[in-house]
């Protein structure tokens, strides 16, 4: 076990006592002890429609065996453009472009290079700046953690970039504690944008507005009522480009196809990934307004090179296939909708860990819940991290924050699933110091 180098692992935990998944179907893993794992995390949030899927599968297996790979630069193949319309055809009304990464970390970064280009090539050359949130996830990349606010992922790189700040985050346990869907208080977060950060470094040297629309690796944090709407009115009285980061809330999480839509408000660029190949195949996405991608085209002269960014791995044809393949089957089954129908009953068995040991607060939308414990004293994170042994021992995945349990299963569940989900962490809080 010496070789890997596992990413955001304890690794000597880990390979103390390791946890290896070697197949999955539907709503299970298999680990190598033979046991069945239900999956309460959908993997990392991106297993949509459950593992193993045959669509899926047969769709990678006969791509690969007819073209492996294509250059995207100069270059395509036709499954790039049968991927980019289908995204298109399911993105809110006014994102009609495509441009494919491959990840969200990567569609981060591209979007954030996208904003600040656009302004470029459109004459506002000034406008370079850009906001994030604290509590912020959105990737690894030195863009991504520049305008993240996830605290532990910064501090061991201390180098940014330089053109940044961050609003506030949302989370308001005081107001909002057991909140069921969307908190009724802090919309005026959103108010700071415009009264501090704009005050202090001008509009007009601002790109864009980055959030997650739903915080989700920080310990799912739902916007309160109002709040994302307020962002994009400030965002339009200064020209400002809005950025949603969906890469867990788009696809069907929040029991509608796209944060965007679910609260009515559309931003300017959208990045994507997990749900878009149910995970199957590493990519991801930016679904851009027109006048952005027209900006590009007209700045550039004909033979030239609108936007200079793109990956070897961008479009990749498995990945485009195992897309294709994905939204077809999301739409087939109405993933979307049967998430928003299981939303209720998911609602009311995550809340019903109300007082249970440690649990300080149950937050829930669509198929996701946060569920926030007690910190250890001097030991943040520590029982979490029990909690999320204790499950594993008990046959279930879930993901945990620190101290915040994150429940998100693929969108195939079944209610006698979510009854085991939550009753595995009830037993595992019991059974927890
Ligand atoms: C909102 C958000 N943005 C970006 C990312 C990074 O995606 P990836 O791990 O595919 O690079 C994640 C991953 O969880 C995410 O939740």
């Amino acid at each position: 076990m010496d070789a890997f180098w596992m990413p955001f692992t304890a690794n000597r935990q880990f390979k103390s006592a390791p946890r290896m998944l070697v197949s999955a179907d539907g709503m299970y893993y298999t680990d190598d002890q033979g046991r069945k794992i239900l999956d309460g995390s959908a993997g990392l949030w991106c297993v949509t429609a459950g593992h193993n899927r045959k669509p899926i599968v047969e769709a990678v297996q006969r791509q690969v065996a007819t073209l492996d790979y294509a250059p995207p630069f100069q270059m395509a193949h036709p499954k790039a453009f049968e991927a980019a319309d289908k995204l298109v055809a399911m993105a809110p009304k006014g994102l009609s472009k495509a441009f494919f990464v491959g990840s969200g970390s990567e569609a981060v970064d591209t979007a954030l290079k996208m904003a600040v280009a656009y302004h470029r090539v459109r004459g506002d050359a000034a406008r370079v700046k850009l906001i994030g949130r604290e509590r912020g996830y959105h990737g690894v990349n030195f863009g991504g953690i520049s305008v993240g606010g996830m605290a532990g992922n910064r501090k061991h790189f201390p180098v940014s970039l330089p053109a940044v700040d961050h609003l506030r985050s949302t989370h308001d346990l005081a107001r909002n504690a057991f909140s069921r869907g969307e908190p009724e208080h802090g919309a005026e977060f959103a108010d700071e944008l415009e009264a501090r950060i704009l005050t202090l470094h001008d509009p007009s040297t601002i790109a864009a507005v980055i959030v997650e629309p739903m915080a989700g690796s920080t310990g799912v944090l739902i916007p309160p009522k109002g709040y994302l709407r307020r962002l994009r009115e400030i965002c339009d009285r200064y020209g400002i480009l809005l950025i949603f980061d969906e890469v867990i809330t788009g696809f069907g999480r929040l029991g509608a196809d796209w944060a965007a839509n679910k609260f009515g408000v559309l931003p300017d660029i959208i990045t994507c990934a997990k749900g878009l190949t149910n995970g199957v195949v590493p990519m991801g996405a930016l679904l851009v307004k027109p006048e952005i991608h027209d900006a590009f085209m007209a700045a550039a002269g004909e033979r030239m090179i609108e936007f200079p960014h793109g990956y070897t791995y961008s479009a990749h044809p498995l990945a485009c296939a195992a897309a294709i393949a994905s939204l077809d089957l999301y739409r087939d089954e109405q993933l979307f909708e049967r998430a928003a129908g299981l939303s209720a009953y998911f609602e009311e068995r995550a809340h019903a860990l109300r007082g249970q040991p440690y649990v300080k607060d149950i937050r829930n939308l669509g198929l996701v819940a946060g569920i926030e414990l007690d910190s250890r004293a001097g030991a943040a994170g520590q029982r979490g991290f029990d909690v999320f042994l204790k499950c594993w021992e008990q046959g279930v995945l879930v993901r945990f924050t620190g101290d915040i349990l994150a429940v998100s299963p693929p969108l195939i569940i079944e209610k006698h699933e979510i009854d085991r989900l939550f009753e595995t962490i009830a037993s595992a809080l019991r059974a927890c110091e």
